[in-house]
């Protein structure tokens, strides 16, 4: 009988052990479970692969909300086209990638509230006759990622399925293909060509602006459809933005103060 009573003791202590083991991992710090965040590394300055580490404005960003958040991430490149799958199927719980909120895009997936004020730009050689959106209308061979808003706006001036508009699975191929003179332009978030004219002079490329033709857009994180984290996300977002930290990392990539505002009246 004795030995029963001790044997079940045991068992109860150990039981317990466990039991306060689950508890901490649950609600203790560093026991959370690290969250895996999916971007495509080939848009610089907002997420590129720096010796086989994937760096750039968003990663400062997401990293500075995760911190305010209390929670855990994994910045992990995987391919444009793949972050949406990855999403579809929840193998990974949220999107940084220069993603640009819209409405065919809200159907299938959440977004956080908006961190950055972007627009697509014209992509072109010095000297170019391409002054305007419309003139790549006149025969012009575009060069534009898949599935990106660039492209979208590009088949709104040629029409959905003309073939003057090439598709590549990432940005930086698009600029090759400019640069091999494979297409005459490339369109794309504005930030990312002005980004390129400066670092590659010796290219001699330009970018032509044309805000009649190409909307304002905002980036968000993108989440599953019904993802638990919008909530406190969006909560860090703010308050990133509102304690100075977005305005640090915006300094550290761009050199200048960011418009808050504009953010701050979308929200
Ligand atoms: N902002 C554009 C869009 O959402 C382009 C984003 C491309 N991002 C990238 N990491 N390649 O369609």
């Amino acid at each position: 009988m004795k030995k029963l009573k001790l044997v079940s003791t045991v068992f109860m202590v150990a039981f317990l052990l466990i039991l306060s083991a689950c508890g901490t991992s649950k609600t203790g710090g560093d026991g959370g479970k690290t969250l895996r965040v999916v971007t495509d590394a080939a848009y610089a300055p907002f997420e590129y692969q720096d010796k086989g580490e994937v760096v750039g404005f968003d990663i400062d960003f997401i990293n500075a909300v995760a911190k305010e958040a209390g929670v855990k991430v994994k910045v992990e490149h995987v391919g444009w086209d793949p972050l949406f799958v990855e999403l579809d199927k929840k193998t990974a719980d949220l999107g940084i990638s220069a993603i640009t909120i819209n409405d065919e895009r809200k159907q299938s997936y959440d977004f956080t509230v908006p961190y950055f004020l972007s627009t697509n730009k014209i992509l072109v050689p010095e000297g170019s006759d391409i002054k305007s959106a419309a003139d790549l209308k006149n025969g012009k061979t575009v060069a534009v990622q898949n599935a990106t808003t660039g492209q979208e706006a590009v088949e709104g001036l040629l029409g959905k399925n003309n073939e003057k508009i090439k598709k590549f699975e990432n940005n930086n191929l698009a600029i090759l293909e400019l640069k091999s003179g494979g297409a005459d332009a490339v369109v794309a978030d504005n930030t990312v060509v002005e980004e390129y004219v400066k670092n590659n002079p010796k290219d001699k490329f330009v970018v032509i602006e044309d805000s009649g033709a190409f909307a304002k857009e905002f980036y968000g994180l993108m989440m599953p459809k019904g993802s638990k984290l919008k909530a406190d996300l969006d909560k860090a977002i703010k308050e990133v933005i509102d304690n100075g930290t977005y305005a640090k990392i915006y300094k550290k990539w761009f050199k200048v103060e960011p418009d808050t505002q504009i953010l701050k009246d979308q929200q």
